[in-house]
Formats: structure tokens, sequence, C-alpha cells
């Protein structure tokens, strides 16, 4: 196939809120695919927290980005040619080599996508990665019971929101935390019990207001001081599923103060709390 495609580049890593300095957009010849390979046109990609401490140069769970190279990430695209048996053209497939117009594959890490089970950006939110950690980390790592009280922050993102309906559907009286008005809206449609804006009202005084009772569930997607109010409020043997912090990862210098999930000896110190981690999925054979 005759072109050019685009991919955006990481040119340079940041210093605390990452700006469009940091990224280049590149043109491409389209690359051939060889015998085996496909060549597949991007039509969707993911951007996700996990890759903000990613464009950092420091060990983590997965390996930093690498500099002028173009971002990779969870992507949904078409095959345009093959040269794979196992792949037909026009085929959809999800991937991990997004951020880029035309990818080539040699099949071996690719997902078919049914575009008639769901709408085929699905495979990137509820039917993919964000999704099945909420179940995991609910479900797998939360325990809930029947009229558990659960407190989910970030609730109006990817995960969040999806840890929150399935926390619903498991009986549970649900709390969500976001940042802004039209978010609460939102979560109230989509059948929280409650939820606050964390710009509004603190953590730890909403949680004294909607949860007097006490939290028997938090699921961590900020960090800071959503979990230490959360530490707070969780009754005996309560649960924390440390799923992300993403209200420290422009910090550039880590601060003191409870971290998911790096501080794990702080979740214990009070009424014999669990913490589980959902980049831990030793336990679970289906991730
Ligand atoms: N396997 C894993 O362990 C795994 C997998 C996926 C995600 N995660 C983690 O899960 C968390 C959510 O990911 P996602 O995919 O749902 O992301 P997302 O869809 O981008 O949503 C992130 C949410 O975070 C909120 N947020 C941003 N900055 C914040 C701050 N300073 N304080 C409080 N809230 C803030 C935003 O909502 P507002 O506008 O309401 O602030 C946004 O809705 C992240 O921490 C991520 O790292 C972990």
């Amino acid at each position: 196939m005759e072109g050019v495609g685009r991919e955006i580049r990481l040119v340079a890593r940041p210093q605390g809120f990452p700006g469009e300095d940091l990224f280049e957009v590149t043109e491409t010849p389209i690359p051939a695919p060889a015998e085996g390979q496909v060549l597949i046109r991007n039509a969707y990609f993911s951007v996700d927290p996990y890759m903000r401490p990613r464009m950092n140069d420091v060990r983590s769970y997965v390996a930093p980005f690498t500099l002028g190279e173009a971002m990779t990430g969870g992507a949904v695209g078409r095959v345009a040619v093959s040269r794979n048996s196992r792949y037909g053209e026009g085929e959809w497939v999800l991937h991990q080599l997004g951020w880029r117009e035309w990818a080539l594959s040699d099949g071996a890490t690719l997902r078919r996508l049914d575009p008639s089970a769901a709408p085929i950006s699905t495979a990137l939110g509820v039917l993919g990665m964000p999704g099945f950690t909420a179940w995991y980390g609910l479900f797998v790592l939360g325990e809930p019971k029947e009229g558990d009280t659960v407190f989910v922050s970030g609730a109006a993102g990817a995960v969040g929101s999806a840890a929150g309906q399935m926390a619903r559907i498991a009986g549970c009286r649900v709390i969500g935390s976001a940042g802004s008005a039209e978010k609460l809206e939102w979560l109230r449609e989509l059948g929280f019990d409650d939820a606050f804006d964390y710009n509004e009202q603190r953590p730890y005084t909403a949680l004294a207001e909607l949860a007097p009772n006490g939290i028997d569930i938090y699921f961590d997607n900020v960090g800071g001081d959503h979990l230490e109010a959360a530490i707070g409020a969780l009754g005996n043997h309560g649960r924390i599923v440390a799923c992300g912090s993403i209200s420290r990862y422009n910090d550039p210098a880590s601060s003191p103060g409870p971290i998911s999930p790096r501080s794990p000896s702080e979740y214990r110190m009070a009424s014999r709390l669990t913490t589980k981690d959902t980049t831990d999925t030793k336990g679970c054979p289906l991730w």
C-alpha cells in the first residue's frame, strides 16, 4: 500500500503535568507486511492513566516508554492487508500497537473482535482492560457482600464507572467521587446511591456525611486525600482495592501521605484492613 501514515512519538520526559511539547507527530511510509504479517488500519486508540508513569524513566510493573519511539497502548483497528492465514482482510482486531494510524503485526498478540456483539470501541473500555480491571478488582479482590457499602473514587472514569455499577448489581450501596456536577449527575443515572464532588467537598467530610456507619470496601483509583479519608472510614475487616493513584501521577517528587499501591503497611494499621493490588493477577487465570 502506497502512502504515509502518522504516529505520535514521545520525545521528552515530563516534569509534572505533561504538555503537548513532549509529543511529536511524525509521518512514516505505510509499512508493507511480510509473509505471516498483517497490516492494520487503526480506528481507535486508548489514552490510559497508566501511560503517565510510563512516560517517566522509572521502574514499574510495565517498562517506561522509549524516547523517540511511538507511544504504544491499546488500539482497535481493521486488517487492511493480510499475509497471515489466521486473519482475513476486513476483520477487526484489538492490539497494543497504538498510537499510530497503521500497525504491523505477526498476529501473535492480536485479539479478534466481533463487531456484531458490541460497538468495537468497547474493546478499549467496558469490554476491555478497564472493565476487566473493575470486575477483577471488585469481585476477586474486594469480595463484596450484599448490603456492603462501597466507595469508588474516580467514579466517572472507565474503571470506576464499571466498578460502581458492578457493585450495585452485587447488591451493595455505592458512593462515588468525581470532579464536576455533570459527572455527579451521570453517576446518579448509572445507579450510584450517592456521589460527591471532591472539588467542592473534602473526601473526609463527604464520607463522614454519606457513610456515618463506615464503609466496607474502598475501590481506590485516586490515592492521596481520597485514600486517607477511606482508611479512616473503613470498618473492621474493610478491604481496599488498590487500583491506581491518579491524583499523584503528575507529582514531580513523592510526597508524604498514603499513596497506593506503594505503602500497604499504612492500610493495615487500623481495623485489620486488607489491601490487594489490581496489578497482582497471579490468583486469576482469566487475566
Ligand atoms: N490493572 C490495573 O491495575 C489498572 C488498570 C486500569 C486502570 N488502573 C488505574 O485506575 C484508575 C482509573 O483509570 P481509568 O482507566 O478509569 O481512567 P480514566 O477513564 O481516564 O478516568 C480517570 C478519572 O480520574 C479522575 N481524576 C483525574 N485526576 C484526578 C485527581 N487529581 N483527583 C481525583 N480524581 C482525578 C478523573 O475524573 P474527574 O474529572 O472526576 O476528576 C477521571 O474520571 C487510574 O488510577 C489507573 O491508573 C489500574
